[in-house]
């Protein structure tokens, strides 16, 4: 071999195709997969004197992750021997492709998730919000406790392990106990169950929380990692049993705890609580943005302490006027109600028995009716639910047979 043909094989540009290759090393991190299999990159090209342009669609043209691509893009491609400059054409996505990458990036967050003790047929709600006192554990236990009063079983996860408040909303005190069970290596934790609603319905309530596994008022300081790591648990090692719906009171604020759900429960929904007031509604459309970026879909707006009638009849907008008709609008969800500002909220809470339960008052009908809306149109139960829900569902449980097989 003479050194004139070494010259030449070093110097050979690459192929488009090699081109896609090494762009399978650029990770978007905020999507969780690479830019080719999201089809962020439309096209390349590579001329004879080794000039290489490479297309790349961002979702958005702002997007704050653009100079890392970029820098990845261009040192990914530029170790290739042959290469003597790397272009970047920039384009953006229109609305079809950018549900279509979500949906690449939800599929591929569901394919590497790791299995959770979480029934594949059960919804899952998470309630969220973008800052504490805002009534997300007062509406996480009504909701939960009406949902199930129609006859469901219903898990409820607090996720607030800091702030836990669950176990004094519904009245137990009973600490968790570890079982084994059939078909698992290791003890699993029994949540506590609470019959809920007319008897010859059968309602359940099951429910799991840090607060039954710490003494009230001890402090608990968790950061990060150890917070997603017990939610992590709670879903992996909680013998859930049959559940038609999970809903999940978040911590206020955090993302990890969202990121890590989305990770594990990427089928997860978002209803955002927020209250009427506009500033408010900047909080949680924070929230909402998170949610976005971690690809939970947020399916509605409650808001919530939305106004105050007196013994006199006379209503009082209290908190402002608003807020959860703008959130909703701009993240385009539906508002699912406005929960008005009452009493007997925070005495149900006091008593253990939520309000939504066997309340009269406008509250307790609100909590009811966003129930009912939840049951029949926003997250209908699996085994009513429509031909392509079902379908989605299949797939699931095939990826699932196809992960236990390897
Ligand atoms: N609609 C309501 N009417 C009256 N009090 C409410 C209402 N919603 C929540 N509260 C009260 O407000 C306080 C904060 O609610 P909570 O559910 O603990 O908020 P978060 O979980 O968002 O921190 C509690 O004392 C609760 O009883
Ligand atoms: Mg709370």
């Amino acid at each position: 071999m003479n050194y004139r043909s070494i010259d030449f094989v070093i110097t050979t540009p690459p192929s488009v195709d090699q081109v896609f290759e090494l762009l399978r090393a650029v990770i978007d991190p905020e999507l969780g997969a690479d830019i080719v299999t999201l089809g962020m990159v439309p096209g390349v090209s590579v001329t004879p004197e080794g000039d290489v342009t490479v297309g790349v669609k961002l979702t958005i043209g702002g997007c704050p992750l653009r100079a890392q691509i970029k820098k990845d893009v261009e040192s990914r491609v530029a170790v290739h021997p042959g290469v003597r400059d790397v272009r970047i054409e920039w384009g953006e996505m229109n609305s079809d492709e950018r549900t279509d990458v979500m949906l690449k990036a939800r599929w591929n967050a569901r394919e590497n998730a790791p299995a959770t003790a979480v029934p594949l047929t059960t919804r899952v709600l998470a309630i969220a919000s973008g800052k504490g006192g805002v009534g997300k554990s007062a509406v996480t236990v009504n909701l939960a406790a009406a949902v199930a009063a129609q006859g469901f079983t219903v898990g409820v996860l607090d996720a607030d392990i800091w702030g836990f408040s669950v176990p004094r909303l519904l009245g137990i005190d009973e600490p968790l106990e570890a079982q084994r069970v059939k078909g698992s290596d290791k003890p699993m934790i029994i949540p506590n169950e609470l019959p809920v609603g007319p008897k010859s319905r059968g309602g359940l309530l099951k429910v799991v929380s840090t607060g039954f596994l710490v003494e009230e008022g001890t402090a608990l300081m968790w950061r990060g990692l150890m917070l997603t790591k017990a939610v992590e648990q709670f879903l992996h090692d909680v013998e859930w049993g049959d559940l038609d719906y999970l809903f999940i009171d978040m911590p206020p604020g955090t993302g990890d705890v969202q990121m890590g759900l989305a990770r594990m429960l990427p089928r997860t929904d978002l209803l955002i609580v927020t209250t009427p007031a506009l500033a408010a509604q900047k909080v949680a459309a924070r929230a909402a943005d998170m949610a976005r970026r971690s690809f939970l879909r947020v399916c509605g707006v409650i808001e919530n302490m939305s106004t105050f009638t007196c013994d006199h009849g006379e209503t009082y907008s209290l908190f402002g006027e608003g807020g959860g008709q703008l959130l909703a609008d701009e993240i385009g969800v539906p508002l699912l109600g406005r929960i008005p500002l009452e009493a007997a909220v925070t005495t149900g809470g006091d008593a253990g028995t939520p309000v939504s339960l066997a309340g009269t008052g406008l509250a307790a009908k609100e909590f009811r009716a966003i129930a009912q809306l939840i049951v029949e149109e926003v997250s209908p139960p699996t085994n009513m639910a429509g031909c392509s829900a079902r379908m989605l569902n299949l797939a699931a449980a095939a990826l699932d047979a196809h992960d236990a097989t390897k």
